[in-house]
This record gives structure tokens, sequence and C-alpha cells, in this order.
């Protein structure tokens, strides 16, 4: 690397003038006089440009012709003091080499604010905008945390498997894998139609590395996976998508009380993080995205988490005076403007819901003693409703076997994750946060397909 080159955030943090320094980025805008022209440039390194000053005469100068908004270029010359308003550093250009230019009739993004429908059309060109560069900065960020808060207890850092034969959530919304050509006949003994598939089975990519993070988990006692997750889910909603990253923490002897604590750990953590390490770009969605989003973070880290059983959360619900377009009673599952009005009117923090009915979870949630309820939590925020997803997680053999068997389903094709409870079987619980979700909540912005770099939704596979 050429150590006379810095980024733009290096310039324009710098304590000291220097000289003879390269600055690499592309064109925001330019401005010319008679005798010197004005360019911003910016690398995406964070959210200020730099401002470079070409005096008529200088090499840099006869390098001008053609360069606009969205030219690439590299600037040299000294950083020093800038007398104008807005920064403190300018570069005063010796030289200037083009790397490619873009042509002001046909380049997108031209200095004016464009709508973020418009921008979704153009995802591989919208990191060069300010929005989505301090999206994505901050989503950098945020996954630093994620790893940082983990390391800080010890879990340690696992991957899951992406191509898998399990559900398990048990939900149907799996994408199926095959190498089997399109057409291809079914057995004529009506036989397992994927005999014949790459893997002699089913297969499809994963919803969730829950179940093979247990398993790991009984061996290495706290792991986490940090990847992508897939969901055939035809919900058009603002917060779905088909692609997503998921943060799975497993413990070895944790209980729902202790899984709650890691998820609200979490939850503060992350946040914690971005407010000192993001401000500029946390700055930017406070002024044009989500007026407060600064001061409501704040506080979150403050306040911390409510926590409320689910049937205390439905007699709330129900007796708020509130209309809600779903109604709710005992054995319905919580809707996004219920989760919300808990987080965002009742609570006015994040909330932990807990032991909710066992019919509306998922098979591997522990039994509760009352026989109705299992140990499973959902962490709710403001705005954006469900954040996390866990439970505390059935360990006694039999009590599971009854479990899946009573779903209709074969105990023995989950021979391996039985086996965790036959040998040395411990309490563990765990949880999966939508990490897009988590980028929604500190940013404001308010559709996952703006905080995803290519989202892939329904009906949509661009890029
Ligand atoms: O609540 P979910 O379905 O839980 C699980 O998958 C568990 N196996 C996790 C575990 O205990 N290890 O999903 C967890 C979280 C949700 O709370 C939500 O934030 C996010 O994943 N999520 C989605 N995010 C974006 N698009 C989707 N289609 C999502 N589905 C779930
Ligand atoms: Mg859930």
């Amino acid at each position: 690397m050429n150590k006379h080159r810095t980024s733009v955030a290096g310039a324009v943090s710098s304590s000291s003038p220097r000289s003879g320094v390269t600055v690499c980025g592309w064109v925001r805008t330019r401005r010319d006089s008679r005798t010197f022209s004005f360019l911003e440039i910016n690398d995406g390194s964070c959210l200020a440009n730099l401002q470079c000053v070409i005096d008529e005469g200088t090499e840099a100068w006869s390098c001008l012709e053609g360069v606009n908004t969205g030219a690439s270029v590299a600037v040299t010359g000294d950083l020093v003091p800038s007398p104008g308003k807005g920064q403190a550093w300018e570069l005063r250009a010796a030289s200037m080499k083009v790397y490619g230019l873009a042509d002001p009739l046909s380049y997108p993004l031209q200095k004016k604010r464009h709508s973020d429908e418009f921008l979704r059309t153009i995802a591989h060109l919208r990191p060069r905008t300010n929005k989505y560069g301090a999206v994505f900065r901050i989503r950098s960020e945020a996954a630093l945390a994620v790893h940082d808060y983990f390391r800080g207890l010890d879990f340690r850092y696992v991957h899951a498997p992406i191509l898998t034969g399990s559900d398990c959530e048990g939900a149907g919304e799996m994408f199926r894998v095959t190498t089997l050509p399109p057409g291809e006949p079914l057995p004529p003994d009506g036989g397992d139609p994927f005999e014949r598939d790459f893997f002699g089975k089913q297969a499809s990519l994963t919803v969730s590395g829950q179940l093979e993070a247990e398993a790991l988990a009984t061996g290495l006692g706290r792991v986490y996976t940090f990847g992508p997750t897939f969901r055939a889910e035809h919900s058009y909603t603002p917060r779905h998508a088909a692609e997503f990253w998921m943060v799975e923490p497993e413990a070895a002897f944790f209980d729902l009380e202790d899984d709650m604590d890691l998820a609200e750990g979490l939850v503060m953590h992350t946040v914690s993080h971005v407010l000192e390490h993001c401000a500029d770009d946390l700055g930017l969605f406070d002024r044009f995205v989500s007026p407060g989003l600064v001061d409501g973070l704040r506080r979150m880290t403050e306040k911390g988490c409510a926590r409320i059983p689910y049937r205390e959360a439905v007699d709330l619900l129900r007796s708020s005076g509130k209309t809600f377009e779903y109604p709710v009673s005992f054995g319905t599952d919580l809707q996004t403007e219920h989760e919300r009005f808990l987080a965002e009117e009742y609570f006015k923090s994040p909330v932990c819901v807990y032991d909710y009915p066992k019919d509306i979870k998922a098979f591997y949630m522990r039994m509760n003693d009352d026989g109705e309820t299992v140990a499973a939590v959902d962490l709710l925020v403001p705005r954006i409703g469900e954040l996390i997803g866990g439970s505390q997680r059935e360990e006694r053999l039999d009590v599971l076997e009854r479990r899946i068997a009573g779903l209709g389903q074969d105990p023995a094709s989950y021979w391996w994750y039985l086996d965790l409870r036959r040998f040395g079987t411990v309490p563990h619980a765990g949880f999966g946060m939508g990490f897009e979700r988590m980028i929604m909540m500190l940013t404001g912005v308010s559709n996952i397909r703006d905080v995803l770099p290519f989202p892939r939704t329904t009906g949509s596979l661009e890029f």
C-alpha cells in the first residue's frame, strides 16, 4: 500500500497538516470559478467529503476536463487547515489522476435526494450515497459489536451448515435445493423422488442453525452462529426478507431467565457500541430519517428491557382500550400491531414477553409445569416488533419424543437431536436475533430492503 495515501476519513480527522498526501475517491460535487475548482470527494470511509481545491496552473487543473459527479480520482497535494466553513481540512491539489469519468447525462446519482424506491432499482450504485454508505458502515460496526459481546462472555463463534435436511421451525418455509433436472419423472413405484437427487434425500437452505448449534453447545458449552438464513415466506411486510442474517447463541446450563439476560445484554451492548462508534452516521439518520433516533437509543440503553409473561401481556392488550385489527386472546399469536403497542406505547422500551402457549411455538421449546405454556421468549422493540425469538430447550428425552410424535412427525428422523438428550442431557437455551431488524432499529430505516445490500424478497432477485 502507498504510504502517502490516506482515506477521506483519515484526511478529515487529521491532527496536523501533511504535505504530499494522496486521497482517492469518487467526486460528489464539482464547483468551478475562473481560477480554481472545488471537488468534494468521498471514498465511503466516512460520511464526510474531503474538499479538494484545484488552482489554475497546477498539473491537477489540466486534468479537470469531464470530471463530474461520479468520476473516480486520486488527488495528491497538501492537507491544510481550511479557511472555508464546514470543514477543518482541505486538500490543496498539485496533481490528479482520473480513473474513470461518469457521463452526467446517464449517471443516475446526481446531487439531489432520490427516493428509497428508486434507489432499490439501482442497488449496485446506492452504496455511493450518503444514506446507504451510512447504513452499511453501521451494519459492519454492529456485526463487530455482536462478536465483541459474545467473546466477552466466552461464547465461541461456530458455523452451522447452510444446506440442511431439517426444517428447524417446522413452518415449511424452506427453499428446496436440487440438482435434478426440471421435469424429471417421478419414480414409477411411487418411491422417494429425492433418492436420485444429489444428497439422496430432500435438501433445503437453512431456516435456522439452531439444531446444529445445540449439538455444538453440548460440546463447547457456549456458542453462537452468525450467518445467512433463508425463508420462503410470501410476506410482503417491510420486516421480512427471503434471505437475512441471524445471530443464534446457544448455551448449555442456561435457563429461560439466563436467556433473557443474554438477549437483553446483546441488544444493549450493540446499541451502546454503535452509539459510541458511529456518531456521524447515526446523526444523518437522526436528521433525515427518524428525528429523535439518537435520544431514543440512549434512553433504551438506560432503561433496559421490561419483562412480562404472555398471559399478562394478553390481559394488558385486552384491557388497553385500543382497537386492534386482529383480536387477541390467550392462544393467539401476537401480531406486529400488538407487539408494537407493548414496546412502543405501553412500556416505551424493549420488552421480553415469555411463557407462550405451546401450540403457537416450535417443538423444541421446553414445556412448563402448567402443561399449557412453553419457556419461550420474544424480545419486542419499538417501531419493529419482534427482534429476537428464543427459548429454553426441551432437554427431557421422553417429553421431547412425545412432543415430536404429537405433531405427527417421526422421532426417528430426529435421531441425532434426541441423542443430545440421551447422553449427558443438560438444561440449555438460546435465541435468534434478526440482524437486519437490529439495523432497522439502529437507523430508523423502516424497510428491510434498505438495510440489506442486495435484498431478496418475493418476486425480486435482481443483482
Ligand atoms: O423467531 P425465529 O423464527 O426463531 C428461530 O429461528 C429460532 N430457531 C432461533 C433460535 O432460537 N435459535 O427467528 C428469529 C428472528 C426473529 O425474531 C426475527 O428478528 C428474525 O429472526 N426473522 C426474520 N428477519 C427477516 N426476515 C425474515 N423473514 C425473518 N424471519 C425471522
Ligand atoms: Mg419468532
